[in-house]
């Protein structure tokens, strides 16, 4: 977060700490701010920087006992640590210099950095801590002395980085003055009224302002109090791009739930509903002119290929099922790291459809840039505006979640599984065939989907009693086949991220070739069930599943259909979701395990919004 304004009072501190709480979840192992201002008699005072290991609290408490002079200009930090273990000496800001006169924070990694490094130790220069940032801190006070102009110097050490950074940086004899630098990683600016902000998404300053400019890669930012210039790093003059932020700051607000997580379970008929808003004309066909790509050259593709990282890349496992069915494409899913660094078939007639909800997640954005110097078409499927990814994409596919503030994905996973199907139908109806009459019915079909995810969160209370009852279970076990498969791999995975417990999540058809083997005596397992109508005897094969489970002493807790009575007799618990469309039912089945992690991570006391170790959005690879 960085912040300029006029007055010298407490305004810049607090604008940054606030800032820095809404943006905690990005990573919370470390916070510092930095403060520069004019003194009171018009002197220029050194930086004054507080620093504190652990999550923004422990810096709060830090600024309570030893409070900082008020300051016009403040950058702010919360670090995820790659270089340098979370203390006290490597949280952010860093300061460079001899004398300490300018801080500087960093998001990413500068890769050459030990070069860079080794330089500066044989200069004489002392470094205070094990970061790579450090080493920029250093460089940029350098070119400062030399230049006495901030962004002058900012120009001239960005041109020696190779990685991906954010950089913010002031000066004290630059008061008033903020400078940022973004190569592949995020940076937005808040626009103000005798004040301007910089963060790096947009809830840094949403409290503030709701105007934003959105910087483009390689560029860097100067803001003032009145002013905020751009130039690209090779020193022309540019123009960011200028819009208004949909949502407020009570939607990044808890607004009466325990935790963001609950509430974003909650939310989410509203972000699969809002997700299909505007996307079908009057006659209901499927109508997606924001994907401004050419229609002939979306008729050709012979082959898609789905790239994503976490709970994304399950959202895409679910698209597989449903493309393949509806358009008959071939459609494979990938990690988009294991994607990147192959040798992928990939050419002119694949579409590679990115999901991401940040966009900024560093593996997948490389992992779009590799498939377009390979030819390919890409489509980002994406929740947050003016990001990287969609930037880099030929087209977007924008999913209306709202702000995701917890750092496991929920609702943003219901709305990539309704985005990604939304194109799935309209490349269906766009090359005709078999299906192509089916769009408008699925469409129908989604369109009633948010009333029973209602319908699903309205029956918790049981699932939530399982969960403060197990809460002290060593593992647990997910089955899944078909589309129930991803959605098994996501409940081991909601349960990993936010209560530490380790899960696994297995196509219910394996289980016999090997992980039966973990099944004791007690072993807690869900099953997520297809409906009874389901095609080729699938829903058969899976209640057998349960009764080789249960025949070896696990304890069966079963997702299926209402008024399925064939699971009964095999279930220990049975939690009922309304009847959909086989190929609809994740958006219902994964909701109960969902809030199963989530209760029981609360039920351990642990902070289900920022998980250890976790930071939601991952901008290095
Ligand atoms: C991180 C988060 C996950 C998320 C993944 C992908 O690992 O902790 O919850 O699923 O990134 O994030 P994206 O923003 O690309 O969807």
């Amino acid at each position: 977060v960085g912040y300029v304004g006029r007055t010298l009072d407490g305004r810049a501190l607090e604008v940054v700490m606030e800032g820095l709480a809404r943006l905690e979840y990005r990573g919370y192992d470390s916070a510092g701010v930095a403060l520069v201002g004019p003194a009171a008699d018009g002197s220029a005072p050194p930086v004054a920087v507080a620093k504190r290991a652990g999550k923004l609290a422990n810096l709060r408490s830090e600024l309570e006992n030893h409070p900082l002079a008020p300051a016009t200009t403040a950058i702010g930090h919360t670090r995820w640590a790659t270089h340098g273990g979370p203390t006290d000496e490597n949280a952010h800001p860093h300061l460079g210099g001899p004398d300490g006169r300018l801080a500087l924070i960093h998001n990413g990694i500068i890769e050459n950095f030990h070069a860079l490094k080794q330089q500066l130790l044989a200069d004489g220069v002392t470094f205070r801590s094990e970061t790579d940032t450090e080493v920029a801190a250093h460089l940029v006070a350098r070119a400062f002395d030399t230049t006495g102009d901030l962004t002058a110097a900012m120009l001239e050490v960005v041109a020696h980085l190779e990685g991906a950074f954010t950089l913010l940086a002031v000066h004290a004899d630059a008061p008033g003055v903020v400078v940022g630098a973004r190569r592949n990683s995020p940076l937005v600016v808040g626009l103000g009224e005798g004040e301007n902000f910089l963060g790096s998404d947009v809830a840094a300053f949403i409290g503030h302002t709701r105007e934003a400019m959105e910087l483009g890669q390689d560029q860097v930012v100067t803001i003032t109090p009145d002013a905020v210039s751009v130039v690209g790093f090779d020193g022309t003059p540019a123009e960011g791009r200028r819009y208004h932020v949909d949502w407020d700051a009570a939607a990044a607000e808890k607004g009466g739930f325990r935790s963001f997580m609950d509430k974003e379970i909650d939310e989410q008929p509203q972000a699969v509903a809002d997700t299909l808003l505007g996307r079908t004309d009057a006659a209901g066909a499927l109508v997606l002119d924001e994907l401004r790509i050419d229609e002939e050259a979306l008729k050709r593709v012979s082959k898609i290929v789905l790239v994503a990282c976490g709970t994304a890349s399950y959202a895409g496992m679910v698209a597989k099922y449903a493309i393949e069915h509806w358009t008959r494409i071939p459609c494979e899913v990938e990690l988009a790291h294991e994607f990147r660094y192959r040798d992928p078939v990939v050419d002119d007639r694949t579409l590679v459809v990115s999901i991401s909800q940040s966009g900024e997640t560093m593996d997948t954005l490389m992992a779009v840039k590799h498939a377009r110097e390979l030819g390919a078409m890409t489509i980002a499927i994406c929740n947050t505006h003016g990001s990287t990814i969609p930037r880099e994409s030929d087209a977007v596919l924008y999913t209306h979640a709202g702000p995701e503030i917890a750092v496991a994905s929920t609702k943003a996973f219901l709305a990539q599984i309704t985005a990604v199907y939304v194109l799935g139908l309209y490349l269906a109806q766009l090359r005709g065939g078999t299906y192509a009459d089916e769009a408008q019915a699925v469409m129908k079909e989604l369109h009633e989907v948010p009333a029973k995810i209602r319908t699903v969160l309205d029956a918790m209370g049981r699932v939530r009693e399982i969960a403060r009852f197990m809460a002290d279970s060593p593992a647990v076990l997910f089955l899944g086949r078909h589309v129930g498969y991803p959605v098994a791999m996501e409940g081991a995975l909601k349960l990993k991220e936010l209560a530490y417990i380790h899960a696994e999540g297995f196509a219910a058809g394996e289980l016999k070739h090997g992980p039966i083997a973990l099944v004791e005596p007690g072993q807690p397992v869900f099953v997520v069930v297809p409906s009874p109508s389901t095609e080729h005897g699938l829903h058969g094969k899976v209640v057998s599943n349960i009764q080789e489970i249960r025949a070896r002493g696990a304890r069966t807790l079963v997702i299926a259909e209402e008024g399925d009575e064939s699971v009964v007799p095999f279930a220990d618990e049975i939690i009922s979701v309304p009847t959909v469309p086989t190929l609809l039912a994740p958006l219902l089945t994964v909701v109960p395990l969902q809030v199963f992690a989530c209760e029981l991570a609360s039920a351990k006391g642990l902070d289900v919004d920022q998980p250890r170790n976790l930071a939601k959005s991952v901008t290095v690879e």
